[in-house]
């Protein structure tokens, strides 16, 4: 699918995740993490964040079931989502050079409209929003429920965003 939304300058296209790009997805993923989440965490939250995004446990988690969506322009791999529970954003990165040109918005949208196909009753959808990242969700509807935690060293707001 290609995409050129009207207010956005940059054609990129969305795609479900393909065994083999998990080395592509986890090098995004600790670029950007690096840029704009990992000042916020203790070292034993990035030590926590780094082992989850291992390329071996990406794969892994994609056996059962595809959850990860991930966005390219041309041949370059430029953001990614996972779903987990068919419920929960678990991560959404965008490369620092292609923010702000809906592709985070597009990878959600694409994500949610299979988790509807899956659970036609999914009345909620859920996030533990990184500081940086809340003012983005507000964006794309997603509420807080509670007040800033932080487990395992990791710091987020809980939000949710009401589908139906
Ligand atoms: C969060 C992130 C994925 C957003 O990606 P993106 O492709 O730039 O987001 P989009 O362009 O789809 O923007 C979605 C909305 O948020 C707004 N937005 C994007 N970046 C923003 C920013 N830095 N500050 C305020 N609003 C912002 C956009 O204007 C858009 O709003 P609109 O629908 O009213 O136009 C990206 O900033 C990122 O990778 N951040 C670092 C990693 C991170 O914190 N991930 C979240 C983990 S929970």
């Amino acid at each position: 699918m290609c995409i050129t939304a009207n207010t956005y300058k940059m054609e990129f296209r969305i795609e479900k995740y393909q065994f083999g790009q998990e080395e592509k997805i986890h090098e995004l993923i600790k670029k950007v993490y690096g840029e704009f989440v990992s000042n916020d965490y203790s070292e034993a939250g990035n030590q926590f964040f780094f082992d989850w995004i291992q390329p071996s446990k990406i794969a892994e988690r994609q056996c059962n079931q595809i959850n990860i969506w991930v966005a390219f322009m041309d041949l370059k791999l430029v953001g990614m989502i996972e779903i987990r529970d068919n419920r929960f954003i678990s991560l959404l990165f965008v490369d620092k050079d292609y923010q702000r040109n809906g592709i985070a918005k597009k990878l959600f949208y694409e994500s949610l409209k299979e988790t509807i196909r899956r659970d036609s009753k999914l009345d909620k959808f859920y996030v533990h929003a990184s500081p940086f990242s809340i003012p983005i969700y507000k964006k794309l509807g997603f509420k807080e429920t509670d007040e800033m935690q932080e487990e395992n060293g990791i710091k987020f707001l809980p939000m949710e965003l009401d589908i139906l």
